[in-house]
């Protein structure tokens, strides 16, 4: 009898047989611009180490002689029968990595059965990833702006696309401070755009980004009218909203946010897509998000981009599963680089968990082929984990099959 395809022998890239490979191989194919603002995380990136080095904290404690041979690393999430407990995350501007962008993940992630999350500040528009997603479901990540007409618009699109749920990111009422960024003074390539957003513009102006689309040989070329981007501003109690066409830069931080005004928005503008929240670091947040009907809850930093400083996602996992008590799903991202890590973080408590930079460096490698490698290998791993560690089916991953060590290296069961 042949082996169902999850069992099948892998083929194996000989060049990239580990997360740790691809990042390796995916440095040398982008732009310094690109590689800085993907890899980087805020000021002196603690938290992007530490959200990494926070799995080895963690040891398993595997089990044996328990018949592993049919084992089921599939879960159920937004209605889908997803091929193990982990999704692609909402990163923008793909198409900086490779010039599919958007379009090659999603390819991949209908390949391997695996849930995308598109950012808001993609280069490919919403429509066309959900096509490309073919069954399986998409999440749209939404920066709620504080013009909220903007975000009504790309609210109601995802409802006519067939999104299953908007995450909000809650992590962002500033942008962090990343200081490559910055040094470099970071701009989207004038062959890109943020795709979602030029509808938006009355005047089609939308291809001129002043902050993040100016090329040097603009300089050579007659002037194009031009509408700068403004951040919002504050003199006293009057408060001027941001203004031009949408970046990142200007647009996606909002100061203004809040669970009373912010969330009972959504959730009818929304309906009846679910409304989840991503950046919940705390139990006392995690008891707001149900006070106030979120759907489910993705514990993240941002991947180490907002606040540096901010405790460890995996370390902050477990003060949220205690407050949310099941009521609702937990969702955790940040430094997932090895099934093994995707299998510690269930054992913690999540439900489930997402990649961010690993399926970027997958673009960067090799476009769709390689964020298919980049999800193959985790894949693999982290159904190779369940087997030596003796669990058979997701559901049976608990604190029993973790040990954590301490400073001086002893270890003690949870
Ligand atoms: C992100 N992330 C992110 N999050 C979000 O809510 N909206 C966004 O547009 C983006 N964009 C983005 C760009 C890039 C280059 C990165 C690296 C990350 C954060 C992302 O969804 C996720 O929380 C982290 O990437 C998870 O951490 P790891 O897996 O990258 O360590
Ligand atoms: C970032 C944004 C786009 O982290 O969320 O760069």
């Amino acid at each position: 009898m042949a082996p169902p395809a999850s069992e099948k022998p892998t083929d194996h890239d000989l060049n990239c047989l580990s997360i740790r490979e691809l990042e390796v191989l995916a440095r040398d194919r982008m732009d310094k611009q690109t590689r800085d603002y993907y890899n980087e995380g805020a000021d002196s990136n603690t938290t992007l180490q530490e959200n990494m080095t926070a799995y080895n904290k963690y040891r398993i404690r595997p089990r044996v002689l328990r018949d592993i041979s049919m084992i089921d690393p599939s879960v159920t999430v937004f209605g889908h029968r997803n091929t193990i407990p982990m999704g692609v995350a909402p990163a923008a501007m793909q198409c900086l990595a490779h010039p599919d962008g958007e379009l090659a993940t999603a390819r991949a992630c209908a390949a391997k059965g695996i849930i995308m999350g598109l950012s808001s500040f993609s280069t490919t528009t919403l429509e066309d990833v959900r096509q490309a997603s073919g069954d399986i479901p998409n999440v749209l990540q939404l920066y709620l702006f504080e013009e909220k007409e903007h975000s009504r618009k790309m609210i109601q699109r995802a409802k006519k696309a067939g999104y299953k749920a908007v995450l909000l990111t809650v992590d962002t009422p500033m942008i962090g401070r990343r200081n490559l960024e910055i040094r470099n003074q970071f701009k989207l390539p004038s062959n890109l755009k943020i795709a979602n957003f030029t509808q938006n513009d009355d005047d089609n102006e939308h291809a001129i980004q002043q902050d993040e689309d100016k090329d040097e040989d603009d300089e050579k070329k007659p002037a194009p009218r031009r509408r700068s981007s403004k951040p919002a501003s504050q003199d006293g109690d009057k408060r001027t909203l941001p203004t031009g066409p949408i970046t990142f830069h200007t647009h996606a931080a909002n100061p203004t946010l809040s669970w009373e005004e912010s969330i009972p928005w959504l959730k009818q503008e929304a309906a009846p897509m679910e409304v989840w929240v991503k950046g919940v670091a705390t139990g006392e947040d995690a008891e707001l998000a149900i006070k106030h009907k979120v759907d489910g809850i993705v514990v993240s930093n941002h991947g180490g981009r907002q606040l540096n400083g901010a405790l460890a996602t995996l370390d902050a996992l477990p003060e949220v599963v205690a407050a949310v008590k099941k009521r609702i799903p937990v969702h955790v991202d940040g430094g997932i680089r090895h099934g093994t890590d995707v299998f510690k973080a269930l054992a913690l408590g999540a439900d489930f968990c997402w990649i961010g930079r690993p399926v970027l460096w997958g673009l960067a490698y090799k476009g769709q082929q390689g964020v298919e490698l980049c999800l193959r290998l985790l894949i693999d791993e982290f159904r190779l984990c369940m087997g030596l560690a003796g669990v058979t089916k997701v559901q049976d991953i608990s604190r029993e099959y973790l040990a954590k060590i301490d400073r001086d290296g002893f270890t003690s069961r949870l």
